[in-house]
């Protein structure tokens, strides 16, 4: 039996395929739980701090949300809120938050920062995003395409389109080939994931039966699958790259042309989230002003059509995350 007791959350290479199918079935129960108004409470007692050096608004309401529903206490500290990396260093921070807290979660910039801060807690640690993954949110995809697509994830086939070297590119590559899937990285080649990753997942894919296939060629990339996940195009930190990344990925955009060269009518849209499709941001304003471009990595017809499953994905941030917690502690 699975048994994830005092584990950190740093990057799925670490969870099994039947760990992380077990956290799964986990965040399942722990929804129907929450629709149905259930009172028991898995985490009474418990306190948990949210560490942030980068903006989030799913990450940090779900951890909030999730851990209030099942009866824990947190603490939020952003950038600016407390001693860390300034006057304390990480090793001493996460020393001395262990002794307060039974866990904690990191959004940063290095993948090294969450590692150190598990290293020293004594508690589990969450990776809430770094440069290298964003382990969280691949839970809520699989749990999100197993809910629509009725099949096994081992059927499962998905196109990756766009900037497929950072942390969703990453992730989903790791969280696809654990569970056996047929992955594709559909990008310009200097985007692809790296050689290195490329490698170790295609290991994990042959004991699995998963497939990973890297392609610049749109038509092959994306024929026949069940489910096409695009992202950001510049990712946070990454501002001084808008203009090369237009350039690049332009021709990479989710559009309905894109939807239809699938093949398959039920063909499923997905995003992390926020998605740049349309201006009324302050970003997009910035952007189009400078780049004459309203939309980026999605148009805004393929976000509001019937394709798109991306606010489902976003609720089940909060049921994901509450099972991590959960089992983890
Ligand atoms: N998808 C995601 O991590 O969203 P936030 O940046 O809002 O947390
Ligand atoms: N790749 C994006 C994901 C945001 C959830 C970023 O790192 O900004």
């Amino acid at each position: 039996p699975v048994n994830l007791k005092g584990r950190s959350l740093l990057t799925l290479k670490d969870f099994t395929p039947q760990e992380i199918q077990y956290l799964l079935d986990l965040s399942r129960d722990l929804k129907v739980k929450k629709r149905n108004g259930g009172k028991e409470k898995l985490l009474e007692g418990k306190n948990i701090v949210l560490l942030f050096d980068k903006t989030s608004t799913r990450t940090r309401c779900a951890f909030e949300v999730a851990a209030l529903d099942e009866g824990a206490h947190v603490t939020f500290l952003g950038t600016n809120d407390s001693q860390i990396g300034k006057k304390e260093s990480l090793e001493d921070t996460a020393k001395v938050l262990g002794r307060f807290y039974d866990g904690m979660e990191y959004r940063g910039f290095k993948q090294e920062v969450v590692e150190l801060l598990a290293k020293h807690a004594g508690v589990p640690v969450w990776n809430g995003l770094t440069d290298l993954y964003h382990p969280t949110q691949i839970l809520a995809d699989l749990l999100t395409i197993t809910e629509h697509l009725m099949k096994p994830l081992n059927k499962v086939k998905l196109s990756y389109v766009g900037d497929a070297r950072n942390n969703m590119g990453n992730s989903l590559m790791i969280g696809a080939a654990k569970m056996g899937m047929d992955f594709r990285a559909v990008a310009p080649k200097e985007l692809f994931p790296s050689e290195e990753l490329v490698a170790e997942m295609r290991d994990v894919a042959k004991a699995t039966g998963g497939k990973i296939t890297l392609t610049e060629d749109i038509a092959e990339g994306v024929k026949d699958v069940d489910v096409i996940y695009t992202d950001v195009w510049v990712s946070m930190g990454e501002e001084a790259e808008f203009e090369a990344r237009i350039k690049q990925l332009l021709p990479y955009q989710v559009n309905m042309n894109m939807l239809k060269m699938t093949g398959n009518p039920d063909v499923i849209f997905m995003h992390c989230l926020p998605a740049f499709h349309d201006i009324e941001t302050k970003v997009g304003r910035e952007i189009h002003e400078k780049f004459g471009l309203k939309e980026m990595e999605v148009t805004d017809e393929v976000f509001k059509s019937k394709h798109s499953v991306v606010f489902d994905e976003a609720e089940n941030r909060m049921h994901t995350i509450k099972a991590v917690m959960v089992a983890t502690l």
